[in-house]
């Protein structure tokens, strides 16, 4: 019996959830799975005072997949860092040892008058970004604000160990040989010499993979190049505070946050969260997209169940709810029809019962 744990989180992490279920359940019938709902972010803060509560951090370690929601809102702004509910998501990827994280940038042809991008340039985009999630400047230590001279000095610690990169580079290389085989490896070598050790370990791990091109670039060059030509990249693969960065602005040329899975993956179990944060501004109006939710459940059932097909037919599911012209608020246009969370994950959900017969 697989165990899978749900931590909805804050803002709209749980009507998103919601959906998440529906589209679970339409499997229950060929996998069996129990489903565990443990509090995490602001909602562990309110309820017991953390943002990483015990139970949930039990439930996590038991659990073969996370489907975890969204963290924060301005109502715990003002706690100190080491309390936000950003902690929540961050305690859980350290403690399950998530150190690769997925985020594919998919294009719908349905939406694609919605990127901020021309058309011709969004042309052919199909992004992966690998970004390593355990390590780099989120974590190292020291860090702090200490007092010196009267002064107040505030300082953090960009560092990886050689593991730590090696790792990463073979989940990026592995991914980019089921793909196009181009891996770009992002980092700043010309100012740092964490990120110099990173370029090291990159070049070294590809004598094992002569059949992937790599290729080396600055972080601040990668940035302009993903609007410049996006369809030229095939896997990326960044350091933690980069790759947050770069996949942020990636996520973005698809026209809505709200249409974006990633999957979190390295240890015994993974973690599968929309990109999107718990936009509270909108929580709790039914105007949330669930999309990038649902499309987390099929990277589930892809990876930590292997049933790539039903991972394909979720896709293929909202693609035909998207032909039928529904539509959640940040992707309405002219002529098409307007859709609540609960409408669009609805009708995602019967057209997913009739693929699968
Ligand atoms: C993300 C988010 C997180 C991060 C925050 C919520 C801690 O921005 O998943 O990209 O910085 O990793
Ligand atoms: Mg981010």
């Amino acid at each position: 019996m697989a165990e899978i744990l749900l931590t909805a989180g804050d803002g709209i992490g749980p009507e998103i959830m919601e959906q998440a279920k529906r589209i679970l359940h339409c499997f229950a019938k060929d996998i069996a799975f129990t489903l565990t709902e443990r509090l995490i972010g602001g909602a562990g803060i309110d309820a017991a005072g953390s943002p990483f509560p015990t139970d949930t951090q039990k439930a996590a370690a038991h659990a073969d997949a996370v489907l975890f929601g969204a963290v924060g809102g301005p109502k715990w702004d003002n706690l100190p860092l080491a309390d936000r509910p950003e902690k929540g998501i961050l305690g859980i990827r350290k403690a399950l040892g998530l150190y690769a994280n997925l985020r594919p940038t998919i294009l719908w042809p349905q939406l694609t008058t919605f990127s901020p991008l021309k058309q011709e340039r969004i042309a052919g985009v199909d992004l992966l970004i690998m970004r390593e999630l355990t390590g780099d400047i989120y974590f190292g230590e020291p860090r702090g604000i200490r007092t010196e001279n009267g002064q107040r000095i505030a300082h953090n610690t960009m560092v990886y160990s050689e593991e730590e990169i090696r790792r990463i580079a073979i989940a990026g290389f592995e991914a980019a040989r089921k793909r196009r085989k181009k891996l770009c490896s992002v980092d700043k070598s010309n100012v740092l010499e964490t990120m110099r050790f990173w370029r090291e370990i990159v070049t070294d791990i590809h004598k094992d993979y002569p059949d992937v091109t790599l290729e080396h670039m600055y972080v601040d060059h990668a940035a302009m190049q993903i609007i410049l030509r996006p369809a030229a990249f095939d896997v990326m693969l960044t350091p933690n505070m980069f790759g947050d960065i770069l996949s942020d602005e990636a996520a973005v040329l698809a026209g809505s946050l709200g249409l974006l899975p990633s999957a979190s993956i390295g240890g015994k179990s993974a973690l599968y969260e929309p990109i999107h944060g718990s936009a509270p501004d909108i929580a709790g109006q039914g105007l949330a997209n669930p999309i990038g939710m649902i499309l987390c459940v099929g990277m589930m059932l892809g990876h930590s169940f292997n049933k790539p097909a039903w991972e394909q037919a979720i896709r293929a599911a909202v693609g035909d709810v998207l032909d039928q012209g529904l539509r959640t608020a940040d992707i309405m246009s002219d002529g098409m029809q307007r859709a609540t969370t609960d409408q669009m994950g609805s009708a995602i959900e019967t057209a997913l019962r009739k693929r699968l017969g």
